[in-house]
């Protein structure tokens, strides 16, 4: 509960729209902090205008129904908007901070009246429900009698969502300019920070609970205990790690965690969420050309007394702690921050080539994609690139995202293996088109993980890593509730993941002396001999009963590709069967982008071949599997 001295503040968005004299409220449905960090920039391009506005968690609220009172401000303090920047998840899922709002929002017939708001939605067309929650939100709000300030905006994360996001922000900005009638000469006169840094001297340091990369509570590293949650994650060991792959370029490893005592339950299907760390070299390189001394220890406060964020991190902490644990540092920069190194540097050509970058006209955004986005330059390149550029750290500290956990499909069973959570993991490893070798935050973890374990050879600087930070994230892709209940998975690469604690599950339920029904396996990886993971267990599953079919595409062994999709054409009639007669449930697992696409086109295809249907009726029987959830998915681009 936020307080200003002793006297709690109230959490309520209307509470402290009215009491801080604030204009625009900026509520944000961000899974990821990307819909967040859109949020913040919202809100700054009204303080830009002169408008006070602040971000809201919709998580924060208990009194939707106060959206109606904006009305009543709007006659007494003045206009006043609301602006939602919504995320959509998974397929068509609000974020889980949205989930109450979404719930409220489809069932009120509240009048909101009076109520002028704008949507910027934000998706990823690679998945089914392309921004749902945006065109829910718009669309609701309409029906119940707001106003519409200014047409949605939809950003797409598998294009340039940057570009959408710059293309709505100048509509949206005119429109906030006539709806408060704002004096054009104002403008651009009112920016400025959200948070003051405060240097701790090393008296204070003993007065102080300082962060070394808790994500929520002091100390919570050092005295675990339970329960254990993405507030309070638990220090897993890591007890076993395996290379899967035995040839190609490429590594995979299997993991195991240990969670014996920590009363933590997780089902098959579930995720494991990853708190990850910037690699030291990455931290040490920004350090050294911004001259920071790491060891220093900092807070970031809000200048609003009445946020209810008071620092963009748990502060105070070091820069280091910030640096490695807080802040991304290596997602490609957006066009406000750049357009805020311009700030700091005296050389005007240096500068004019950064502002060109950030320009909203059609040419300024060409010039982002191929500078930024094509070339792929993170912050550090930029710093390079431009070497009269001096931001103070803080400012980057403000400005930057947060870093985000990194999710994995979890390959245990609770059944098989109660006191440990397994993952499978593809690093992920590539050269940028300027040359540089790029490894993931957790793929780096991962790599210095087996160095540490003496899998593979040590690299100059590498971790020693003994523990992952972790928690059990709740999933809907689950088994059918009964295991007679047949089941046909789709997983080709690291989509095996969860339909391995999936047979697990159903040889326990087997070794219980129960019926359990058919259950296929579709796999596909490139070579037999390089990235046939778990080859052994599957046969030891198909050797026990648990797997009935398992079907193997190995793409690179020929010239002509073969994918999982392919197989299913080679027992379309046992797939139609089981689907229309047997009550099976279907679960697709692995790469959103091209393969869950092609393989629901192909299960499309099935539906009308076998079952001799038209594709409306495909379609329709498809969306009617997924209304019961025997059509699952668990993919990610
Ligand atoms: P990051 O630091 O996040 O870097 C990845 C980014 O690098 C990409 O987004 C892309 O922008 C860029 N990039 C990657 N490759 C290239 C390239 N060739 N060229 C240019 N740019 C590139 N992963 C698994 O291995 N196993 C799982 O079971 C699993 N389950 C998942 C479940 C869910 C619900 C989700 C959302 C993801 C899952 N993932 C899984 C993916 C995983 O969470 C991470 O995204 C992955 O491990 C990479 O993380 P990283 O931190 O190493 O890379
Ligand atoms: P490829 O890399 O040879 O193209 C796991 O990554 C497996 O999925 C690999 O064999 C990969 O083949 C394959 N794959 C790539 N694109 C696919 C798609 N659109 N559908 C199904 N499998 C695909």
């Amino acid at each position: 509960i936020p307080k200003v001295g002793n006297a709690i503040v109230s959490r309520s968005f209307y509470d402290r729209a009215q009491s801080g004299g604030h204009r625009v409220v900026v509520f944000y449905g961000s899974q990821t902090g990307t819909a967040e960090a859109f949020a913040s920039r919202i809100a700054k391009e009204c303080k830009g205008l002169g408008l006070g506005a602040f971000i809201y968690d919709p998580e924060d609220c208990d009194e939707w129904d106060q959206l109606a009172q904006f009305r009543d401000m709007n006659n007494s303090v003045g206009q006043v908007m609301a602006v939602f920047c919504m995320a959509t998840y998974g397929v068509g899922d609000p974020t889980d901070n949205s989930i109450e709002f979404i719930d409220w929002l489809k069932s009120t017939d509240l009048n909101l009246s009076g109520l002028s708001f704008a949507v910027f939605g934000l998706g990823n067309k690679t998945y089914e429900f392309y921004n749902e929650i945006g065109r829910i939100v718009d669309k609701r709000l309409d029906t119940l009698g707001a106003t519409r300030l200014c047409p949605r905006g939809e950003g797409d994360a598998d294009g340039n969502i940057e570009e959408d996001f710059l293309k709505w922000r100048d509509v949206f900005k005119e429109s906030v300019i006539q709806l408060f009638e704002i004096d054009p000469d104002s403008i651009g006169q009112f920016v400025g920070r959200d948070y003051d840094v405060v240097f701790h001297s090393n008296e204070e340091l003993d007065k102080l609970h300082v962060y070394t990369g808790e994500p929520y509570r002091p100390h919570s590293f050092e005295k675990q205990n339970a329960p254990f949650d993405a507030k309070n994650p638990i220090l897993a060991e890591v007890t076993c790690v395996r290379e899967l792959h035995t040839g190609g370029d490429r590594s995979c490893l299997h993991m195991e965690l240990n969670i014996s005592g920590a009363k933590m339950k997780y089902q098959a299907g579930d995720h494991m969420a990853l708190y990850v760390q910037n690699e030291p070299h990455l931290v040490e390189k920004l350090a050294k050309r911004l001259g920071v001394d790491l060891d220093q220890v900092i807070s970031l406060n809000a200048k609003d007394e009445l946020a209810t964020k008071k620092h963009p991190f748990p502060c105070p902490c070091s820069f280091r702690t910030a640096l490695t644990h807080y802040i991304d540092l290596t997602s490609l920069p957006k066009t406000h921050l750049i357009k805020e190194l311009s700030n700091h540097t005296l050389d005007p050509s240096e500068k004019e080539n950064i502002l060109e970058l950030t320009e909203s006209s059609e040419q300024g955004r060409r010039k982002y994609q191929e500078f930024v986005l094509d070339t792929q330059r993170s912050l550090l390149s930029l710093l390079d690139e431009f070497p009269s550029v001096q931001p103070p750290v803080d400012l980057l500290l403000e400005m930057l995202p947060r870093l985000q956990c990194r999710y994995y499909s979890i390959s245990s069973s609770p059944k098989l293996h109660p006191n440990s959570i397994h993952i499978t993991a593809v690093l992920t490893d590539y050269t940028t088109p300027l040359g540089h070798s790029v490894t993931g935050v957790a793929s780096a973890m991962f790599r210095d993980l087996a160095s540490t374990r003496g899998i593979t050879a040590t690299q100059p600087g590498y971790r020693t890593i003994t523990h992952f930070p972790i928690y059990v994230r709740k999933s809907t892709f689950k088994l059918p509730l009964r295991p007679i209940v047949p089941i046909i998975m789709i997983g080709p690469g690291t989509g095996l993941a969860p339909f391995r604690g999936f047979l697990q599950e159903r040889g326990t339920v087997l070794g219980t002396g129960r019926e359990v029904g058919r259950s296929l396996l579709f796999f596909g990886c490139r070579k037999r001999n390089w990235d046939y993971i778990y080859e052994q267990e599957l046969n030891e599953f198909k050797e026990n009963g648990i797997l009935s079919n398992l079907q193997l595409a190995f793409s690179r062994e020929q010239e002509k590709k073969i994918y999982v999709q392919h197989l299913m054409n080679n027992i379309s009639g046992d797939l139609f069967r089981l689907l229309k007669e047997e009550g099976a449930y279907i679960y697709v697992c692995g790469d959103a982008r091209n393969m869950a696409r092609d393989v629901h086109a192909n299960l499309l295809l099935i539906l009308e071949q076998e079952g001799g249907m038209g594709s409306e009726d495909a379609a329709l029987f498809v969306k009617n599997l997924q209304n019961r959830n025997r059509y699952q998915l668990d993919v990610w681009s």
